[in-house]
């Protein structure tokens, strides 16, 4: 069997779409690809065999490190080395792209493909929903709307959790950020920021107490139940959502090739999407 893996065209990301969603990526996955797309550091891939397109993935570059997500084949050819190819070739596209480390979040259908390319477990995430209504005041004091002026002081909160620069994240949402900060003493202690690729916020907080303090004002934030994806390492914010009755709804387990960043589990309490966190 013949595969090709590539760059996409533009014309075939529909058909892209409609392979990753039935191959059981999700609905929201075409959102998900938007920011690839849109972002100088991220790619989509697709493999074609005989004109058919048969599978696909997405790549997005931080500098030294970089995230492979949205990996789907179709179920027909399935078992063939067309998953490893694709994430052999996302690899070698974040390479140029200067990325030292590749991360990704793999369900148990992709695991092992990953291992065998040489990736390591770093341990589960959960996506989790609020499914109970909030009882009584938040414990949200020193939250307030995020502002312009923050970026700089959010961006160090961000690297400080997440051992990354993820400023193109930031770049690409063209300063329409939205969402919430804690401050404490004339500092901001957290952040919770909106993107418009994903499903949840990510919230990033040097401490516990900030982080649920944010997670308590957002849950009461009116419109869809909150949903917030976050290491199981952050135990402190696990055992917050459980009293508060929130049910994991998904997991997947954070994998690593590649040196580790200086990625701080405990400070992150909610992130964007499970393709790059
Ligand atoms: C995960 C997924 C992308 C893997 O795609 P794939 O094309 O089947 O992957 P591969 O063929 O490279 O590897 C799958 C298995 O086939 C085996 N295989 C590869 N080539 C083979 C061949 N020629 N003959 C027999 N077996 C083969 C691999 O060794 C691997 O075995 P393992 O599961 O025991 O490790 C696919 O199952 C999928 O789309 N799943 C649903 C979406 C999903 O979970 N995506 C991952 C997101 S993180």
């Amino acid at each position: 069997m013949t595969v090709e893996v590539r760059s996409a065209r533009p014309a075939e990301l529909t058909p892209i779409v409609d392979v990753l969603r039935s191959s059981g990526l999700g609905a929201n996955v075409g959102q998900l690809l938007r920011y690839p797309l849109a972002s100088p550091t991220g790619d989509v891939l697709v493999a074609v065999r005989d004109g058919e397109i048969v599978g696909g993935a997405a790549i997005a570059g931080f500098g030294r490190t970089g995230w492979i997500g949205a990996v789907g084949v179709a179920a027909h050819v399935r078992r063939r080395g067309v998953g490893r190819a694709l994430t052999e070739a996302c690899v070698a596209r974040l390479h140029e792209l200067g990325a030292l480390t590749t991360l990704l979040f793999a369900t148990a259908a992709g695991r092992p493909v990953y291992q065998r390319v040489g990736f390591e477990p770093e341990g589960a995430v959960h996506a989790w929903r609020d499914v109970a209504p909030p009882r009584g005041a938040p414990s949200g004091e020193g939250v307030r709307p995020l502002r312009d002026r923050d970026l700089a002081a959010v961006l160090a909160l961000d690297a400080a959790a997440t051992g990354e620069d993820r400023s193109p994240v930031f770049a690409q949402m063209n300063g329409a950020m939205t969402g919430l900060v804690i401050e404490r003493g004339g500092r901001i202690a957290g952040s919770a920021v909106r993107s418009p690729w994903g499903l949840g916020p990510s919230v990033v907080a040097t401490d516990r107490e900030a982080g649920v303090a944010l997670l308590s004002v957002l849950r009461r934030v009116p419109g869809a139940p909150l949903t917030v994806s976050l290491p199981d390492a952050n135990t402190g914010a696990v055992r917050a959502l459980r009293a508060w009755g929130f049910q994991p709804i998904n997991e997947a387990m954070r994998m690593r090739l590649g040196p580790p960043p200086a990625f701080e589990p405990e400070r992150v309490f909610g992130m964007y999407n499970l393709f790059w966190g």
